[in-house]
């Protein structure tokens, strides 16, 4: 475990979605919803310690009226009981759903995980164009002028954003302050150069700039920090330094580093006995197969889900004597539902995982189950119990299922991982590599991890929970900091 921070500093956090939800109860009463997803988990960590305003879009109808009531930050706490501020950006909502249900998830989302048939898609229609001018541009503004109204409150403080919903936002912020600090954290696939020709010019070019704007730009791993340096100096012609990572555009200097993403191995010692954990273990331990193979995922095509079904389809076929021993299990969160491509692709999930069990199952013996629930708790006790952990997307900037699985599994379960998920780049040697397109070899993948001999699979496991240990959250949260203070000290 790293060392404690220092010195309590003042940050702006400055991401899309909020640590907290606002809605109403039946009763009319206001209730705070608080958590959400990876990067609030991750982030929750700088709360803990330091002074920190946190600037949000305003989501839901309820945290639109709270903006109204406030017109600025105001006092907010995690479920822990950190203080924090809290800062709601309200959007007009149409302008919103260009932004979020057109542009960041199933356009830029998609382009960034290479999810495109650039055969057929994307279209870019006027819609599209006018998703980016009308949607993403507008909320990255109001974006901008937030930070810079808290950053009239707090000079002192250093910027952090987050994401890809924000790529431009740190562009307008550095041209009403030169003097600003700012970090930008890209948590999903950089592409190589030629996959942004799919945007038109001036969008690629947009992207490449806002993200350059500022002092320091990171990513989870080396791959996606060489993919971006690679195109900060061929679709801009910026002056790049490749040894040191840093590039010179319009008179401004960015560090580019990879710093991936860790856990908090205390979260997972507590969640571990947690009687709710325990309940539902106890249930799965009830349904189980002799030998369980695990998945836990949003329902989000970059995940790769259905062909998991099909390796594991073939994998039956091919050895009929795992039949009646061998379960798989997908425990699904529901994401983005709102989009289209995300609603059709939670139906062919539930389709294909259908076929597995109409071709394969037998009284007594259900080969596939697939749970579609927003609930944590069910798959930490999935994470105790599997064999092997299939981890196949198409593309994934790290994916911390991979990391947090192993701290609380008790079998010494395998790792299946694609090549193209971030975490590879650290956990790869202890794990059995598999191409995501490649379903015949998923299928060969997941017999040589169900048939792998123990001495090895303990020893695998073991690495594996050491490493994810030793490189835990905090190592990431001071990385990011230790980085502004350089910048501060040059
Ligand atoms: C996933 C990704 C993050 C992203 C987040 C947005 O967790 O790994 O990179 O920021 O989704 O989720 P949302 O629910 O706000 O669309």
């Amino acid at each position: 475990m790293s060392e404690a921070p220092t010195h309590r500093r003042k940050l702006l956090v400055v991401f899309n979605r909020a640590p907290v939800a606002y809605t109403r109860d039946k009763g009319g009463d206001r209730v705070a919803k608080r958590g959400g997803g990876g990067v609030v988990t991750a982030l929750g960590g700088l709360l803990a310690h330091h002074d920190v305003t946190w600037v949000a879009s305003a989501m839901t109808e309820e945290d639109r009226v709270v903006a109204a009531e406030h017109r600025g930050p105001f006092d907010e706490e995690t479920a822990d009981g950190a203080p924090y501020r809290l800062r709601l950006v309200p959007h007009d909502q149409a302008v919103y759903d260009r932004f979020y249900n057109t542009f960041a998830n199933p356009t830029i989302w998609f382009l960034q995980h290479y999810l495109w048939g650039l055969g057929s898609a994307p279209d870019f229609d006027p819609a599209l164009h006018d998703a980016w001018s009308d949607g993403y541009v507008p909320v990255n503004e109001a974006f901008a002028r937030a930070t810079l109204e808290e950053l009239d409150r707090e000079p002192d403080a250093a910027v952090l954003f987050h994401d890809y919903h924000l790529y431009l936002a740190p562009r307008f912020v550095r041209e009403a302050r030169a003097d600003v600090v700012t970090s930008h954290f890209v948590h999903i696939p950089w592409p190589e150069p030629d996959y942004w020709h799919a945007l038109p010019k001036e969008l690629r070019v947009a992207v490449h700039e806002g993200l350059l704007a500022n002092d320091v730009v990171g990513f989870h791993t080396e791959r996606w920090r060489r993919a971006f340096l690679l195109a900060a100096e061929r679709l801009l012609g910026a002056r790049v330094d490749r040894e040191s990572g840093t590039v010179e555009h319009r008179g401004h200097t960015t560090r580019v580093v990879a710093r991936p993403i860790g856990v908090d191995p205390s979260e997972f010692d507590r969640l571990r006995e947690d009687p709710s954990v325990l309940e539902r273990e106890a249930d799965l331990a009830d349904r189980r197969p002799s030998q369980l193979v695990l998945r836990v995922d949003r329902t989000d095509p970059s995940k790769n889900i259905v062909r998991g079904f099909q390796a594991f389809a073939l994998l039956l076929e091919q050895h009929p004597e795992l039949h009646g021993e061998v379960g798989m299990i997908a425990l699904l969160a529901p994401s983005r539902q709102d989009i289209r491509e995300y609603a059709e692709y939670a139906a062919e999930v539930e389709t294909a995982a259908r076929e597995v069990n109409e071709r394969f199952g037998r009284d007594g013996w259900q080969p596939v189950e697939l749970d579609v629930a927003d609930d944590f708790l069910r798959s930490v006790a999935g994470y105790k119990q599997f064999d092997v952990l299939l981890v196949n997307a198409v593309f994934d900037g790290l994916n911390l299922v991979a990391k947090e699985a192993f701290l609380v599994n008790e079998r010494d379960g395998v790792l299946v991982l694609s090549e193209n998920a971030g975490v590879h780049e650290e956990l790869g040697e202890w794990a059995m590599t598999v191409n995501p397109l490649d379903v015949s070899g998923q299928a060969d993948a997941l017999y040589a991890a169900l048939t792998l001999e123990p001495a090895e699979r303990r020893r695998r496991a073991g690495t594996i929970r050491d490493h994810v240990r030793t490189h835990d959250i905090s190592e990431w949260i001071e990385a990011q900091l230790a980085d502004l203070d350089a910048v501060r000290s040059a």
